[in-house]
């Protein structure tokens, strides 16, 4: 009998041990999962939605608007003067478009989301109000945009990224692809013939030999995502901490998405622990890298409105992320991981053979999108077949599904055929050849002019990818938007985070533009938006930003205030359009 106690015993504390081994084992992989992460609150997908879920609204009230850094009487004087001088011009200049935009607005959904999110959310319901933007625009041509008004302004918002080689060239694609397909029209199902030669230049492109057809960038990752899992039977997902790969959930697990991505890992991109964990862990199955990245490593597409202070000056090093991308290239090669390019955006802006080219690294599979569709809707992903291939020879029924009404679409296709038949042609190879050099040129040029004037700002890019950068800290950096507005430059709603020229800029086209930006940050200054105040530092502003907004948060509660009413435990928003409780604290 104690023989047999012994033997339990014996095989209990085994167990234990093996127990213990193994919890030891998940722990160290977690850890090494927690420091792989970006110290910042994007880096925490989970941790970011739930604070995002806590900011209370509030807005500024009139005097609040022009002195939020404690500016002194004179100086809000002024800025409220120039405020109320710009509503006007931008008022009267565009009366049609305003009217329409405010018509729609009540139906579109997407333009009530945008209007709101133009500029930090205590400043959007005066800006709203007074500093309308208009959403509608009759025509374009050479490197302008004309509004419904008549006002034509030079186009940087390159239409997402969508216009690399301008307007006109996109015209001419869609006219000419349309001729070409009229006779089979919008048959869906089968493919037209023009789809045979898309499929040999785009393996030829991106140095694979599949491609398949989808309708949107979003669902080109889609697609990459689902491959990867299906040929690894892995479940993960790495991104990297700011990357923007479109709106599906999975790449998209933090503030925008209302459930957690339990199959996504967001780590720290251009990091030694990510590479720990890529060479560990066994459950990943791809790494999804947004090659636009290399301008802002570990940061969100720059946007005005999370502007809240400075946004420093960054200069792609093109070569250190080669060699990071070399590094994730051997460690996905070693760990049997799919790495994927995704070139949705940055696809045939940067070189011939796109980012793989530009950074000299390889991907197993690249999506594209945007402007390969020669100006229509379009996703496009390129991988090895053994990538690509979506079922298996020995078991008949473990497919990869894939579909979509309008995937090949004629029309889609034959735009996207004249798209490529152009790059491949002479003239686009020798825009490619000086491209660099053009754009770092136009870049330097303008950093030096804003130097010489002393303007707090510079710009940052990647090749004809712009990003401004506000040198100084300010409340105001926003209003730089307004100004260029004011001056014929037509931005995107993100603002100044994202200027994206088409490469049918000429060197006068850019003078042009050059001189509109200088003499808007000119005025900008005169107005006094960049006087310090008394917030002269971020670390000032953010410490004035959070005080503001527990104020805001603890203000439903203060005696003599009613509560808010609670629905499933948080207030409701109080009043439409963002016109919220104002604050002066
Ligand atoms: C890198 C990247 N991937 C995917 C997407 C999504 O493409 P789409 O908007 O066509 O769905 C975008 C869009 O901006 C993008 O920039």
């Amino acid at each position: 009998m104690p023989m047999m106690l012994d033997a339990w015993s014996v095989a209990a504390l085994v167990l234990a041990a093996l127990l213990l081994v193994m919890l030891a084992m998940k722990l160290r992989a977690r850890l090494a999962l927690s420091r792989a992460k970006h110290r910042s609150l994007a880096g925490h997908a989970r941790l970011s939605r739930r604070v995002a879920a806590l900011v209370p609204r509030y807005a500024f009230d009139d005097a609040r608007f022009f002195a939020a850094d404690d500016a002194p009487a004179d100086v809000a004087g002024r800025r409220r003067a120039a405020f109320e001088d710009l509503s006007r011009l931008l008022r009267t200049r565009g009366v049609r478009t305003l009217d329409q935009t405010a018509e729609a607005a009540a139906h579109l959904s997407d333009l009530q989301f945008t209007e709101s999110y133009r500029v930090p959310f205590p400043f959007s319901p005066t800006v709203k109000a007074h500093l309308p933007a208009g959403s509608f625009l009759a025509a374009s041509t050479g490197v302008q945009v004309t509004d419904l008004d008549g006002n034509a302004c030079y186009d940087l918002t390159g239409s997402y990224g969508v216009n690399l080689l301008g307007y006109d060239f996109y015209k001419a694609c869609m006219e000419r692809g349309a001729r070409r397909v009229n006779a089979l029209g919008p048959v869906l199902g089968a493919y037209p013939s023009l789809v045979a030669d898309n499929v040999a230049r785009l393996a030829r492109i991106s140095g694979k030999q599949e491609i398949s057809f989808h309708m949107s960038g979003t669902e080109a990752v889609m697609q990459a995502v689902r491959l990867a899992r299906y040929h690894t039977r892995r479940s993960q997902l790495v991104r990297f901490c700011g990357a923007y790969h479109g709106w599906w959930g999975d790449v998209q697990p933090g503030v925008g998405n209302p459930v957690p991505a339990h199959d996504t890992y967001t780590l720290a991109e251009m990091s030694d622990a990510t590479l720990s964990v890529l060479k560990s862990r066994r459950d990943i199955a791809c790494v999804l890298v947004n090659p636009l990245q290399a301008l802002h490593p570990n940061i969100g597409a720059p946007a005005d409105t999370t502007l809240v202070h400075s946004r420093p000056d960054r200069s792609v090093d093109r070569a250190a992320y080669a060699a990071w991308l070399r590094a994730l290239r051997a460690i996905c090669s070693a760990r049997g991981i799919v790495l994927i390019f995704d070139e949705v955006f940055v696809g045939f802006r940067l070189a011939p053979g796109g980012a793989q080219d530009y950074f000299g690294v390889e991907a197993d599979i690249v999506t594209y999108g945007k402007t390969v569709g020669g100006g229509l809707p379009v996703g496009v992903v390129c991988g090895h077949h053994r990538f690509m291939k979506r079922f298996r020879e020995d078991h008949p029924a473990d497919i990869c599904f894939a579909r979509g009404t309008f995937n090949s679409h004629p029309y889609v296709m034959a735009a996207m055929n004249e798209f490529l038949l152009h790059l491949e042609g002479p003239e686009m190879q020798a825009l490619y050849r000086d491209l660099d050099a053009t754009w770092a040129g136009r870049a330097a040029t303008l950093n030096r002019r804003l130097a010489e004037r002393g303007l707090p700002l510079q710009v940052a890019h990647l090749s004809s990818i712009w990003t401004v950068c506000h040198t100084a800290s300010s409340r105001y950096n926003w209003m730089l938007q307004y100004y260029l507005k004011a001056h014929g430059l037509a931005l995107s709603w993100v603002g100044t985070g994202r200027l994206v020229f088409s490469l049918n800029f000429s060197d006068a086209d850019f003078e042009a533009v050059a001189e509109r930006f200088l003499a808007a940050a000119d005025s900008m200054r005169r107005d006094g938006w960049w006087e310090p105040g008394a917030l002269g530092s971020d670390r000032a502003i953010k410490r004035r930003i959070l005080r503001e907004m527990l104020g805001a948060a603890i203000a439903p509660w203060r005696p003599g205030r009613r509560r808010p009413d609670l629905v499933g435990g948080r207030p409701l928003e109080q009043i439409p359009n963002g016109a919220t409780q104002t604050t002066s604290p």
